[in-house]
This record gives C-alpha cells, sequence and structure tokens, in this order.
C-alpha cells in the first residue's frame, strides 16, 4: 500500500493539507483514529482570524502580526506569524467560498466580531459553531476530490530509518487489523494534549498527546511545552461534562464576568481591555477570584449575557444557549452562567519550520495544534483555525513537492518489524488497567501542573508521574475477543505519560511567570534571557535544554514600532466598560 502524501489526522489541518496535496496531482490517504465528522476541530466555536478590515478600516496584516507576536510574550517564532496574517484572508476567503457560510454584513463582506487581545474586529464566524462549518467544507471538498480518509485507524508507530520518515504503522480501533503504510512524505496533524488535564475543553480519546510521541519517537524536537493556554470560561457542572468551553464570543459579544460578590472583577486586572483582555489574563484573573473564594454558588465566576436579547443570544452564541439549557436547565437570556478555567490549547509542539512546516526529518511535517511556535506564551483566540487553513496548505504544498522530488524510496523490514513488535508487547494480562491510570494521570496535571503551578507543586508532579510508569508495566491488555479499546486506550496512555513528563520537565525549567506560564514561586517575567524549551527523546528518556532565541529582526522591530505609535483604537476598552 504506498501513497505519495499520508496525512495523519482528519481534523482540520490534515484535511486542508490532504486537498493540497491532491490538487498537486499525486496519490493521497487521510488516516484518523476518531470519527472524520466529529474531529476536535468541531469545538472551535467563536471564530477565525483575518485582517479584513471590513468593519475596522485600519486592521490589517501587521495589526494581526503586532497583536499575536505581542500577545505570545516574545516566544513565538515572527516569520511563522508574519506568513499566518499575511495568508490568512485569502485562506478565509477560499473556505467561506468552499461552503463555511460565514455571517455576511449587507454588503455581502464577511462580518467580523471583537476576540480578546486583538486590536480591531477580525474574527470572522458562523455563529459559535465555526469550527463545524469549516470542517463540513473541507470535508465536501474532499469528497469532490475523492480523497480517501480511513479513520478509526490508530498511528502507533511512523516508520524512520536514517532520518528518513517512509512510512506508518497503524491499526484499526475495531478490527485490529495492522497496515503499514508506505508513504514519500507524511504530515503529521494530530492535535495536541489538553485532555491530559481533569477539566479540560477536549473530549474523552482526543487531544491525548499521542502526535507529540510520535514526533519524539521519529527524533524531532518539541517545543514550549510548558505553554499550554488555559480557557478562562468552561462549564462546571455537571461533572461529566466539567471543562466543556464556553465560547469566548460570549464575551467578544458583550458578555460580562462577575465574582460571587456582583463586583465586575475585570477592573481589576485589566481596566482597558477589561473582558476581552488575554486569554492568560482573563484565565489567571476567574482563577483568583476562585481561590480568593469570591466564587458563584458552584465554585466558579458568573459570565453574564442576560442583558442581551434571546433573539440576539440564539443568532450569536445558538450552541452555548443551547449547551446551558441541555446541561443545566439554565436560559442564558435571562440568568448568569456560572465558569472556571479549562485547559484548552497545547501552544508548544513539534518544532518546525515557520513557512512550510518540514521536521527535522526528512519526509516529515507536522501542521495544526501538534506543530509548536506560532503562540508562544499565550495564543491569541480565533488564532487556531486560521493556523489549521494556512499551514495545512503549506505542508501540503512542501510534502508534495518532496514526494515529487523523490528519485528512489527507502524502505526498511527492520523497521516494520519493530513497529510490529512495539504493538506486541502491549498484549499481555495484568493487574492494572488503562482508564483509571488515564484519570489518575488527569488528576496529577490538573493539581500539580494547573493554571498557577511552583517547583513544589511540579516536582510533586514527577513523583506522581512515576508511580503511573511503574504501574504502566503491569497493565492488562486484551485483544482475544474483538475489543481493541484496550489497545487504543494503553498507546494514548504510553503517549499522555511521556508529554505530560515533558511538559512538567519544561515547567520546571522555566524560572518564571510568562503568559499562561505562571509560576508562584518566580512571579516576574524575565526579559534578560528569552529562550524555548526544547524537548527530545533520547535513549527513552526524555532531555530538556534552553534554545536560546534569536532576538527579532529590525523589519519585524520596525512594524511593531510603527504600529505602536499610531494605534488609534483607544475606544475599545470604554466600549466594554459600558
Ligand atoms: O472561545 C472560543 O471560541 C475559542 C476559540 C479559540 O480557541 O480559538
Amino acid at each position: 500500500d504506498i501513497t505519495n502524501v499520508l496525512i495523519v489526522g482528519c481534523g482540520g489541518a490534515g484535511l486542508r493539507a490532504a486537498i493540497e496535496a491532491k490538487i498537486s496531482g499525486l496519490s493521497v490517504k487521510v488516516l484518523g483514529k476518531r470519527s472524520k465528522d466529529d474531529a476536535h476541530t468541531v469545538l472551535a466555536a467563536g471564530g477565525i482570524n483575518a485582517a479584513f478590515g471590513n468593519l475596522d478600516k485600519n486592521d490589517s496584516w501587521e495589526y494581526h502580526f503586532a497583536d499575536t507576536f505581542n500577545e505570545g510574550y516574545n516566544v513565538a517564532n515572527p516569520k511563522m506569524i508574519e506568513v499566518l496574517t499575511k495568508e490568512a484572508p485569502s485562506s478565509v476567503k477560499e473556505i467561506d467560498e468552499w461552503g463555511a457560510n460565514f455571517k455576511k454584513l449587507p454588503n455581502g463582506t464577511l462580518d467580523q466580531r471583537f476576540f480578546g487581545a486583538h486590536s480591531f474586529r477580525r474574527t470572522c464566524y458562523s455563529g459559535d459553531y465555526t469550527g463545524q462549518s469549516i470542517l463540513k467544507a473541507l470535508l465536501k471538498k474532499i469528497k469532490d476530490l475523492s480523497i480517501p480518509i480511513f479513520d478509526s485507524e490508530y498511528v502507533s508507530d511512523l516508520l524512520i530509518e536514517d532520518n528518513l520518515c517512509f512510512g506508518a504503522m497503524s491499526f484499526n480501533t475495531k478490527s485490529g487489523e495492522r497496515t503499514v503504510h508506505l508513504a514519500d512524505s507524511i504530515i503529521l496533524c494530530t492535535g495536541g494534549h489538553t485532555r491530559l488535564w481533569k477539566k479540560s475543553s477536549s473530549r474523552a480519546k482526543e487531544n491525548t498527546g499521542d502526535g507529540f510521541f510520535l514526533g519524539l519517537k521519529a527524533g524531532c524536537q518539541l517545543i514550549d511545552m510548558e505553554m499550554v493556554q488555559f480557557h478562562p470560561t468552561g462549564m462546571i457542572f455537571p461533572e461529566e461534562i466539567a471543562g466543556t468551553l464556553v465560547t469566548e464570543a460570549v464575551r467578544g459579544e458583550g458578555g460580562k464576568l462577575l465574582n460571587g460578590l456582583g463586583e465586575r472583577f475585570m477592573k481589576k486586572y485589566d481596566k482597558e481591555r477589561m473582558e476581552l483582555s488575554t486569554r492568560d489574563k482573563v484565565a489567571i484573573a476567574n482563577y483568583s477570584e476562585i481561590i480568593s473564594e469570591r466564587t458563584s454558588p458552584n465554585g466558579g465566576v458568573f459570565l453574564d449575557i442576560s442583558h442581551k436579547s434571546k433573539d440576539f443570544i440564539l443568532s450569536k452564541i445558538p450552541r452555548i444557549y443551547r449547551q446551558f439549557i441541555e446541561y443545566q436547565m439554565l436560559d442564558i437570556s435571562k440568568e448568569p452562567m456560572e465558569v472556571a478555567p479549562t485547559s484548552h490549547y497545547s501552544m508548544g509542539g513539534i518544532d518546525v519550520d515557520p513557512i512550510d512546516h518540514s521536521t527535522k526529518i526528512k519526509g516529515l511535517y507536522a501542521a495544526g495544534e501538534v506543530a509548536g511556535g506560532l503562540h508562544g506564551a499565550n495564543r491569541l483566540g480565533g488564532n487556531s483555525l486560521a493556523e489549521i487553513l494556512v499551514f495545512g496548505k503549506k505542508a501540503g504544498a512542501a510534502a508534495a513537492i518532496n514526494s515529487k522530488s523523490l528519485n528512489s524510496h527507502q524502505r526498511s523490514n527492520r523497521m516494520i518489524k519493530l513497529a510490529h513488535q512495539n504493538l506486541d508487547k502491549f498484549i499481555k494480562s495484568g493487574n492494572e488497567l488503562s482508564i483509571p491510570l488515564q484519570n489518575e494521570l488527569r488528576e496529577i496535571m490538573w493539581n500539580y501542573c494547573g493554571v498557577v503551578k511552583d517547583k513544589e507543586k511540579l516536582q510533586l508532579g514527577l513523583n506522581n508521574l512515576k508511580k503511573i510508569k511503574k504501574k504502566f508495566s503491569d497493565i492488562d491488555v486484551r485483544v482475544t475477543d474483538g475489543n481493541f479499546d484496550d489497545l487504543v486506550n494503553i498507546c494514548d496512555l504510553e503517549a499522555s505519560i511521556v508529554s505530560s513528563e515533558a511538559t512538567i520537565k519544561s515547567a520546571l525549567m522555566r524560572e518564571e511567570s510568562r503568559g499562561a506560564h505562571q509560576r508562584s514561586d518566580f512571579p516576574e517575567m524575565n526579559n534578560s534571557i528569552n529562550f524555548n524549551c526544547c524537548v527530545k527523546l533520547e535513549n527513552k528518556l526524555l532531555k530538556i535544554e534552553k534554545r536560546n532565541k534569536v532576538p527579532i529582526s529590525k523589519n519585524y522591530l520596525d512594524i511593531l514600532s510603527l504600529l505602536e505609535n499610531q494605534h488609534t483604537n483607544d475606544d475599545i476598552g470604554s466600549k466594554l466598560l459600558e
């Protein structure tokens, strides 16, 4: 089974990459561990950023660049941000034409809403189901181009020899059947690892860190793993869905945050931007109110949009309206919601080229949440949907060029045999089960590597992780009676343990507070040194190093200082204070 371009992951980045490779005339195949219609992309709610300036004429890619760079606290790669912000408008237009059907203004151009820390209204949207409408449009295009998607395929290993990737091993999650996929180029689009926190906006069995582990095993480095974004507003009950996203669009459309004393507390944390401050600041504000016990009855803070009409709410945030009716019988046009921070986005990931998203392994690319470098220490809401389209396309195009350039094809029976052995070794009886251990791990990450950390907590986290590692070797995995869930679960757990360890160790190494990385024992940002934490796997052990950042080049500095002087958007804060 040989393919020119193999895509691992059937979310937005994977599908956009597949389309680009296919239209260049190559054979393409997409593998995904979950159902293709229900990839994690469907959960991206509030919108996608592109500096059209449809409502605020002064907007430009340069402003989008400056907002993204500044709010990433100087950790992100400026070249990558330049590519994103310059190319987002054409990608957004394209997906709208393919059927995403974004909300339009009376003049036919795309409507744009406020999202946190953007200088202008820049976020295009379809209600609060923007990711779902993008995925639907991509799937339609995939169908038109007859690109095969094999979902329910779990990729357990990439096939690598001599620093070159020549395929992947997968097993079917329903039948257990194994397939060796030989390919000229492989693109990883497997998402992040935020399901590893007890409260998470991801669902079970997604974002378990499997893409990071595949990358590490292949020989890639991970960067910025300590930079995990906590979204300020997740649902807090019922328990089984705690963490489910309450989109930033609620605040973008005028929602106010109040503590249990009825105070509009964002005045204390960012009086200019209030609820539309950066995500890290709003998450820390919510967290601080909660630990200071100024909470709502169920231990969160209030998010109130009941001053808007039901019609307005149903047209702008219909999913959130229904979500609260369904789970809490709460009519948000009449009463405030209760919310608290939830683990939301992995800003770190596989170290990739800032333009084409190639990795250090020949033939291997990574795009979307699995790739690092774009967001730095804080991601602006709405940039991730732009990222999957822009860099999915770039990676697809680059992989196609690589595939076309090859004169010979490397294969290695030894590596294929090893990939089989890596699965076989799990299948044995034992005294432990993966699911309880995965739940223990989620408690550890939430308790010891949460919104605010310190050395003692992080060390405790590592010690507890060691206990899980010990139990890991005694896990019972049975595949004899048609049940392959055990195998899926143990593969997920192994990847989750490694991704958690990479995160905790990186968080220990960064002895400062910067953006989403908050250390109570190092509360200040240390601007005397600027670096990326890099993680690699050597002899099965994780190694963490600091990589000093190259100072930002003059062109970018010029853009930043020019815009700082020209900034004309002083009215945002006062508008929100109304
Ligand atoms: O709040 C939201 O709708 C999330 C958007 C994002 O993370 O980009």
